[in-house]
């Protein structure tokens, strides 16, 4: 089933609480937390703190996208908040296979991260135990961008992967999701769509999810 991730990055953060009303009566199935460490990518978001308002004011789960080096260290302390999934970039550590299974150790869904760069094949080992791949459809540390189209090819090879070996792992997608970018990562195989700034400046947030659910 398609689900809609609206990206909090995007929201007003003086007014983040009616934010978070706003988008669940709107539809919204999870919220997408970017977490940015001014190391691993060019910019620094918000951290723990906020995360654990957001998880208190909620009634959806919770998605953190960790954009950090060394993420295993803040596995504990979302897993303590209630976050449901967590994902990492395969480029930001030397372990993922461990990261997966400290997230999973947790009680938390994980998920594996890539940069558009980023081959399908670095993660193929990690496709049987991981709960989801999150295609970066731009580069990640900054909202608003276009959507890379070089990318919808690895949601395609990923699907077909997940369709010969029987896995069961959802395809998230994330950067410059719309209408149209979300039908063409829907019609490759992917399930869970972020989107941040589309979301956030439509005039009808529930006609806004509707959308992107197809
Ligand atoms: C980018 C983040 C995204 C971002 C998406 O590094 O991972 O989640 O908020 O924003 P839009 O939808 O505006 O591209
Ligand atoms: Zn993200």
């Amino acid at each position: 089933m398609n689900k809609v991730l609206p990206s909090l990055l995007a929201s007003d953060f003086t007014r983040l609480g009616e934010e978070i009303e706003k988008m669940e009566t709107a539809g919204a199935d999870i919220f997408h937390l970017d977490i940015m460490d001014g190391q691993f990518v060019p910019n620094i978001s918000y951290g723990l703190p906020v995360v654990q308002a957001i998880a208190e004011k909620t009634t959806i789960p919770l998605d953190v996208h960790l954009m950090t080096h060394q993420p295993e260290q803040f596995i504990a302390g979302f897993a303590e908040m209630g976050v449901e999934m967590v994902s990492f970039h395969v480029e930001a550590t030397a372990h993922p296979h461990r990261v997966m299974q400290l997230i999973h150790n947790q009680g938390m869904k994980a998920g594996i991260a890539l940069n558009p760069h980023t081959p399908i094949s670095n993660i193929k080992h990690l496709l049987s135990e991981i709960d989801f791949v999150l295609i970066m459809t731009v580069n990640p540390g900054y909202g608003g961008q276009t959507f890379i189209n070089a990318c919808v090819d690895k949601i395609e090879e990923l699907s077909e992967m997940r369709k010969q070996s029987g896995y069961v792992f959802e395809i998230e997608v994330d950067g410059g999701i719309n209408n149209e970018t979300a039908e063409i990562c829907r019609n490759a195989g992917a399930s869970l769509f972020v989107s941040g700034s589309h979301l956030f400046k439509s005039d009808d947030w529930k006609r806004a999810v509707d959308a992107l659910k197809g």
